[in-house]
């Protein structure tokens, strides 16, 4: 699965996973609270594509009728193959006002929440969420069987505390001690970052599914290399300057069509260094990125890029 990215994982993004071989799709994170006052940039977010499916639309908030009225709606204007909801995010932003991982710290409103919008909709719930909240926190443990009990239909977890944020490793073994709590299947998230460790993380874990989230930035390659590399035990040859180029390209393309080319434009860049992150003598690409005022100017730059790196 493509894990779920605020600013990053956009529908033009998604689209490209899924060509390369993702086989399930969360949106970035949703306000309820932005969805029950009808504010438009949230609305925004919930556009995808039938191709996408199947997706899941993902809520953030902490009141359980909020989270129930947005998942009504979310239901019946988009119609999702399920809700996840985000009991996982770090940011102060967030979990100063009781979101995100801040739901940790209060298991009886967490399940609660859960009920609320399992009632709300027809198809299935699931939950995100990380090992606890305090380093050495292992609240997840507890509250996961409780979730499992009030019928969410899977569990995501990321194997690090809130007081982590991204430092430190992703616990594998705390995962796998989830796992054994639990009778739904078990999605493990944190650090899958290529083939060998996406099996180590499924060895380890003995998770269901696995989640990838900042190794799948600029690199939609990774799921068509995991699943080769799980089937074959063979590693895929990196994407060719060509590859590379048209997927750059076609990305900026739809993102243009999808948010205006503005937009597109300045968002790209971002996604410009991701795709670029690994490629070798790849500095200078990456700054003049960031000089790209239209998709004429990225095309322009990609294009010289590839014909100076296509070798035979
Ligand atoms: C830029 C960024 C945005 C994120 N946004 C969300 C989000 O909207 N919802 C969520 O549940 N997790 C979010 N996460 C966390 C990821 O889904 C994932 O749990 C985390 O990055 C660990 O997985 P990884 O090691 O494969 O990256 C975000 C992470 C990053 C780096």
């Amino acid at each position: 699965m493509l894990a779920p990215m605020a600013g990053a994982t956009d529908q033009a993004f998604r689209e490209i996973a899924k060509d390369y071989g993702c086989d399930f799709l969360v949106s970035e994170m949703v306000s309820a609270k932005g969805l029950v006052y009808d504010n438009q940039r949230t609305k925004d977010l919930l556009a995808f594509s039938d191709k996408e499916r199947p997706l899941a639309i993902q809520l953030f908030g902490n009141e359980p009728q909020t989270m129930a009225e947005a998942a009504r709606r979310i239901a019946d204007q988009v119609a999702p193959d399920m809700i996840d909801i985000n009991m996982g995010c770090p940011t102060p932003k967030i979990v100063k006002n009781g979101d995100g991982a801040a739901l940790l710290q209060d298991p009886d409103l967490a399940v609660r929440i859960v009920e609320s919008v399992r009632q709300a909709v027809d198809i299935p719930v699931t939950v995100k969420l990380r090992l606890g909240w305090a380093d050495g926190d292992l609240s997840a443990l507890q509250l996961s069987p409780r979730l499992n009990a009030v019928g969410v239909h899977w569990i995501t977890v990321h194997g690090r505390t809130r007081q982590q944020f991204y430092s430190g490793h992703a616990d594998w073994d705390a995962i796998r001690a989830i796992k054994k709590q639990i009778t739904v299947p078990l999605v493990a998230n944190g650090d899958i970052r290529s083939p060998e460790t996406a099996a180590e993380a499924l060895r380890r874990t003995e998770a269901d599914h696995i989640m990838i989230g900042r190794a799948a930035l600029g690199n939609p390659w990774i799921f068509r290399e995991i699943k080769t590399y799980l089937d074959t035990g063979i590693i895929p040859e990196m994407p060719t300057a060509h590859e590379r180029v048209t997927v750059i390209l076609r990305h900026l393309h739809r993102a243009a069509e999808l948010k205006g080319e503005l937009r597109a434009v300045f968002e790209m860049r971002a996604h410009v260094a991701w795709y670029f992150k690994h490629v070798p003598y790849s500095a200078e690409i990456r700054r003049r990125a960031n000089h790209c005022k239209s998709v004429a100017d990225y095309q322009r730059l990609l294009t010289s890029w590839q014909e100076a790196n296509c070798v035979g």
